[in-house]
């Protein structure tokens, strides 16, 4: 049996695993890795209970610093393990910090490196995310795409051998726990009427006094009480910016929830508020509109379905209802970890 190592680190790669690892097991002798990027209960372990992801071979421990710093600690660690184990080829996903650093440590060892969501692309090239995609695909072998568009961008950039359409693993993770979804996110959480689900955690956005305050003052623009499940990050810049005070009379803020939780409040939710990549897509997946706080999507089919739009940080709600959105393409609800692990299977 061949040896596959499967690296990840943060929140939204323990979902997009969820449905790849038992299936990678069955054909590869298979080794989780987990950087540590996040390391908080509801950040992390709470999934792999909840998505029964067996527990990681390997804990790294490697928690915030700078991007560098915490970057080069990964790679520092993770080039000890691969060392190590001698893994036939590395999985890794999406866009974090623990993507890039997985990939750099595999490649340094000449270990063929899978990128699962690969071809992702914004349009400025300083956000960390697209620095880590960019980085990650011009040093992996081969390309596990989302989106047609995922395709033409590395096609772009001249990249055809071993790129493969897969579909969206994030779809799979839904069609897998979605009758396990509980009627409640927590024993006795109390719905408002109509509310609205909000979401947001990305550097550019919280990380900058204005461009937070202007995404928290245009949640006002809604007469809805609106839920938001708090990042880390973005609760340390409203208390670091002193914004306590003038959060909006509709936000609620709660912790971090569950996978299922999420789901539950998605389910129930009018519209949905995100910055999150996989929460643009759940979201639409159950059928609901998406507001995009930022000045982008790399999402480009659903924005072209009119399913999400683009807000940047300002925003009044009550202008943003468009049309009616077209159905979705059914190309964009496909269930990718099949197709993944036949392509796999004929590479390594
Ligand atoms: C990371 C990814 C981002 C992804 C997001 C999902 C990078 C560059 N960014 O952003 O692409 O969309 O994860 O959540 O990799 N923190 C905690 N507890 C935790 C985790 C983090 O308090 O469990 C704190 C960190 O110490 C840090 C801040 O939150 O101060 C940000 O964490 P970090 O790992 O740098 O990136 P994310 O913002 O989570």
């Amino acid at each position: 049996m061949n040896k596959a190592a499967l690296i990840v680190g943060a929140r939204p790669q323990f979902i997009k695993i969820a449905p790849l690892a038992l299936k990678l097991r069955r054909y590869y002798n298979t080794v989780l890795i987990h950087t540590g990027q996040h390391y908080d209960f509801m950040m992390s372990d709470t999934f792999f209970e909840e998505l029964n992801i067996f527990y990681p071979d390997y804990h790294l421990n490697i928690p915030g610093g700078s991007s560098g710093k915490q970057t080069g600690r990964m790679i520092e660690s993770l080039d000890s393990v691969l060392n190590f184990e001698k893994p036939d080829f590395a999985i890794v996903v999406g866009d974090t910090n623990s993507t890039l650093a997985g990939a750099l440590a595999a490649a340094k060892l000449r270990i063929p490196i899978i990128h699962v969501e690969a071809g992702v692309r914004s349009k400025d090239k300083n956000l960390p995310e697209q620095i880590n995609r960019v980085a990650t695909d011009s040093v992996a072998d081969c390309f596990f795409c989302p989106t047609p568009s995922s395709v033409a961008n590395l096609n772009k950039e001249g990249k055809y051998e071993n790129v493969f359409d897969t579909g969206d693993i994030v779809y799979d993770c839904l069609r897998m726990f979605e009758n396990k979804i509980p009627a409640n996110p927590s024993p006795g959480f109390a719905f408002p009427d109509n509310y609205v689900l909000a979401t947001m955690h990305r550097a550019e956005a919280v990380d900058n006094r204005e461009n937070l305050s202007d995404i928290l003052r245009s949640i006002s623009t809604t007469p809805r009480a609106v839920i938001m499940p708090v990042h880390p990050r973005t609760r340390k810049m409203i208390a670091r910016f002193d914004l306590e005070k003038s959060l909006p009379g509709n936000l609620t803020i709660i912790d971090p929830v569950s996978y299922l939780s999420l789901l539950s409040l998605l389910k129930s939710c009018e519209f949905v508020i995100s910055d999150s990549g996989g929460i643009q897509r759940e979201a639409i997946f159950f059928g609901k509109r998406v507001i995009v706080p930022r000045p982008e999507t790399e999402w480009l089919e659903l924005e072209e379905s009119g399913w999400l739009t683009i807000a940047g940080y300002t925003f009044d709600l009550g202008r943003l209802v468009s049309e009616p959105p077209m159905n979705l393409d059914a190309e964009l609800m496909r269930p990718a970890s099949e197709t993944m692990i036949e392509n796999m299977r004929k590479l390594y």
